[in-house]
């Protein structure tokens, strides 16, 4: 793979309390090909006038809203979402197929209109299980099933909908990646370069560990944006992506 595309399969978590910041960031990693990611932290801070500035230097992004809510107020969400010119937008399978059913709608009918902004079409991404989620939480949660049995359930149901694909840990993509199609996304936060910190997440691999079990894009915050040299930081990962055969 070119290292462009590899660059393109990686997001960056923008987590930041504050625009300036996340600008930052994105005009020092832009020229390295990476894509963004504007999670519930950003977005609550600049509103969607930030996201549509921001994207003037980080290119369509994947608004990680997490959306959870009714059909109707979902449908909605996803086409305001869509408006933006986002790449993406994650949802929670949890929600249930109605309501995945619904975003996925909502995007295919911005796309049809010509609403979706600047990359023609908004991808829905169903959450799985949180990656700062283990087994035990799992059943404090009142959910009895192995977590794997979980994911894999939840992916099943992201992909009836019509999802795009889904966000799990590098742990079970390779789970969903072999009980779904090829052309199904599987995006894998709790990325962690050897010997980084793991912070709040529970379920975490190497960059080259994720790439190997599946995974399609990966995305990583902390080791990059707490880094002292995050474009190195950016530039390690990626070359243990490449490695990968
Ligand atoms: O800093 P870190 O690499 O842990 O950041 C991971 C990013 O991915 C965060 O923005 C987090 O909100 C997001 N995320 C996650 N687990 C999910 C879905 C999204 O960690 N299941």
């Amino acid at each position: 793979m070119t290292q462009d595309g590899v660059a393109q399969r990686l997001f960056v978590a923008l987590d930041f309390p504050d625009f300036d910041r996340a600008v930052e960031l994105a005009r020092q990693l832009a020229p390295l090909g990476v894509r963004f990611k504007a999670g519930l932290e950003l977005f609550c801070r600049v509103g969607p006038q930030g996201v549509v500035e921001l994207q003037g230097v980080t290119g369509p992004l994947l608004l990680d809203l997490k959306l959870h809510d009714i059909p109707r107020t979902v449908e909605r969400s996803v086409r305001a979402v869509a408006a933006l010119g986002a790449w993406g937008v994650t949802l929670h399978a949890t929600g249930g197929p109605v309501m995945l059913s619904a975003g996925v709608a909502a995007a295919a009918a911005a796309a049809a209109q010509g609403w979706a902004g600047t990359d023609g079409r908004l991808r829905c991404l169903a959450v799985t299980v949180l990656t700062s989620l283990d087994e035990q939480l799992l059943h404090v949660l009142g959910v009895h099933v192995p977590l794997r049995e979980q994911v894999r359930r939840l992916a099943d149901l992201a992909l009836a909908a019509g999802c795009d694909g889904v966000v799990a840990s590098p742990e079970e993509a390779r789970l969903v990646r072999d009980a779904t199609s090829p052309s199904f996304l599987v995006v894998t936060p709790g990325i962690r370069p050897a010997g980084s910190a793991w912070g709040d997440q529970a379920r975490v691999a190497t960059p080259q560990a994720a790439v190997e079990a599946g995974a399609d894009c990966l995305v990583v915050g902390r080791p990059v944006t707490e880094s002292p040299d995050p474009v190195g930081a950016i530039r390690a990962i990626l070359e243990e992506m490449a490695d990968v055969p």
